[in-house]
């Protein structure tokens, strides 16, 4: 047989026939909209590396989530922006932190909302690294190893203690992102501990050092101080590695896997969708949001288009959840 009794185009040829056939429509349920969030009241500071996007305070935050929420947007993912920066980044295991506030301020508004925690400490250290660092004083100093090497143990801990403080104050979900060796397990038996065996942790399990977290740095304020985060985060080349990393979160008791960025990284979301059967996460980063707005300013992209063909390449691609920038917009856009 083939052509021409076979013709692949009789199936595109109008929109109805395109619509039966269709392989992977967006939900809005498969979104999680991600939030800035800082001190004060009243407060929305537009993030100017990420047109549309603010930082809010926890005010500000609970009318934004709401509106989320009524869109049918299932979850937000929270960042913090702290008063002060230190070495130890002690206000991510402050319960009177900011994203403690903000969770408990958002689960008291919308208590159907599920509320993710991104659970690292680079928004909080004044060196914007995702850890504590090795130097003469620091908890865990080693002198074998070189000055500001992240020091993975010490961390843990660190990570620990805050999680348990997130979810106490009302995330349904840790989401940790710094690439530790042993922090879901870390984080998993401090929870059990607190008495928070119900909290979810999806693991950034495969998240990779990358130029597209750009506009992020600007938004959380977290650029690392010195050098890169290529001594946690994995290298872009590496496909086989990304197996073990996730399949040591599996067993380290993972309930959600993730992989970062979303666009550039298909392969491995594909690769993990075959292989393991957890809830499987892919973060649309900053820059991929970011590059498409420029170039729809300047007409050279149209954003909508754009925009909802990488999110359906990513859902397409095996990912059950997708986190981006363009939540609420999707969800306007698909409704027409
Ligand atoms: C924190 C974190 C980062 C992002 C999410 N969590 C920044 C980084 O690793 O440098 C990036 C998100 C984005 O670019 O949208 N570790």
């Amino acid at each position: 047989m083939g052509f021409p009794s076979i013709r692949p185009r009789r199936l595109r040829r109008t929109t109805g026939l395109q619509r039966m056939v269709r392989e992977t429509t967006l939900r809005a349920d498969q979104l999680i909209a991600p939030l800035f969030i800082r001190h004060g009241e009243g407060v929305s500071r537009k993030i100017a590396s990420m047109p549309g996007h603010s930082q809010l305070s926890v005010d500000m935050a609970v009318r934004e989530a709401e509106a989320i929420a009524e869109l049918g947007i299932p979850a937000v993912l929270l960042f913090g922006i702290p008063a002060k920066k230190d070495l130890l980044g002690s206000e991510n295991f402050d319960p009177q932190g900011i994203v403690p506030q903000a969770a408990y301020a958002i689960k008291k508004a919308v208590p159907e909302l599920v509320v993710i925690s991104d659970m690292c400490c680079c928004e909080y250290t004044d060196h914007g690294h995702c850890g504590i660092i090795n130097m003469p004083g620091a908890p865990g100093y080693n002198e074998r190893l070189a000055e500001g090497y992240l020091l993975n143990d010490p961390t843990l801990e660190l990570l620990g203690k805050a999680s348990v403080v997130h979810a106490q104050a009302g995330a349904d979900i840790i989401a940790p992102s710094g690439m530790m060796d042993g922090m879901i397990s870390t984080i998993r038996s401090a929870l059990d501990k607190a008495g928070m065996e119900h909290t979810v942790i999806m693991s950034y399990a495969a998240k990779y050092a990358s130029a597209f977290y750009g506009p992020f740095r600007d938004a959380a304020e977290s650029p690392p101080g010195f050098g890169d985060r290529s001594n946690y985060q994995m290298d872009p080349g590496n496909a086989r590695e990304a197996l073990r990393e996730v399949a040591l979160d599996v067993e380290e008791g993972a309930d959600m896997l993730m992989v970062k960025p979303a666009l550039a990284y298909l392969d491995i979301i594909r690769q993990l969708r075959d292989r393991f059967d957890l809830p499987l996460a892919a973060y649309q980063v900053s820059g991929e949001y970011s590059m498409v707005k420029a170039a729809a300013e300047r007409g050279w992209l149209d954003e909508q288009r754009t925009a909802m063909e990488s999110l359906t390449s990513i859902a397409r691609a095996g990912a059950d959840m997708i986190i981006t920038y363009w939540a609420k917009d999707a969800v306007k856009w698909m409704r027409g």
